[in-house]
């Protein structure tokens, strides 16, 4: 339904070489960069603030979709949106008016995901996905890169790519956590249309062959067998 995109997440690139690193990905042909933000409430670690986005907003014109993990989404989406973010997703379980949330995201400009954590079930989100343009299955618990994908969230995106269909809905579906050359192939066939992928991309020998081999089986994974 929507083109399948593979979203570098940043954090588990070397910050201290940060453009180089979003260099390399972008010339292996990504339309999208994945932007964690962590505030060490919502989840147990912390990460980067609206200064590093304004920083990133210079080095490239990759699309940047924020996830924001902080317990207070609506004071800091305006914020990012300001600073140059393309999406912003917000968690269900971070918000209070889920609803006005979103569509406060939306009047900015920006397109608006709502995530759910791995013991979130899909049903939470009923009266929300004729709002959303995203939603964001979260396939590790949130707070750090490199843990193992947990299956159900394979489920989950079926799930959501069946709602999509019967309702006649648009949203895009994405999934952010243990994503990997081995999973990838599975995981475009549940349904999945934005794949978010850290420590396999930038712990790898070469993050530009890594996302272009992601890109290659991506589309092997959409081609149907005849
Ligand atoms: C985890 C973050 C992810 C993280 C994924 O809380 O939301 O975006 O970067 O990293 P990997 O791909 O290593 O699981
Ligand atoms: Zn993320």
């Amino acid at each position: 339904m929507h083109q399948v995109e593979i979203l570098p997440s940043i954090l588990s690139a070397d910050f201290a070489r940060l453009g180089e690193e979003v260099k390399t990905v972008e010339a292996a042909g990504i339309a999208m960069l994945h932007v964690d933000v962590m505030d060490g409430h919502f989840v147990p670690n912390l990460t980067l603030g609206p200064p590093v986005m304004e920083s990133l907003r210079r080095v490239t014109n990759l699309k940047l979709d924020v996830h924001l993990m902080i317990t207070d989404p609506d004071y800091f989406a305006p914020i990012f949106a300001r600073a140059g973010a393309y999406s912003i997703s917000v968690h269900q379980e971070a918000c209070r008016h889920l609803d006005r949330t979103l569509r406060m995201i939306q009047d900015l400009g920006v397109k608006a995901g709502v995530v759910i954590n791995p013991a979130t079930p899909v049903a939470t989100l009923s009266e929300v996905l004729n709002v959303a343009d995203y939603v964001l299955v979260m396939s590790v618990n949130p707070g750090f890169g490199g843990q193992k994908f947990i299956p159900n969230a394979l489920r989950k995106v079926a799930q959501l790519a069946t709602i999509r269909a019967e309702r006649g809905l648009q949203y895009v579906i994405e999934i952010d956590g243990g994503v990997s050359l081995e999973n990838l192939g599975d995981i475009v066939k549940a349904g999945a249309d934005w794949l978010v992928a850290g420590s396999s991309v930038f712990h790898s020998v070469n993050p530009g062959d890594t996302v272009r081999e992601m890109r290659r089986l991506a589309r092997a994974a959409t081609t149907v067998a005849v």
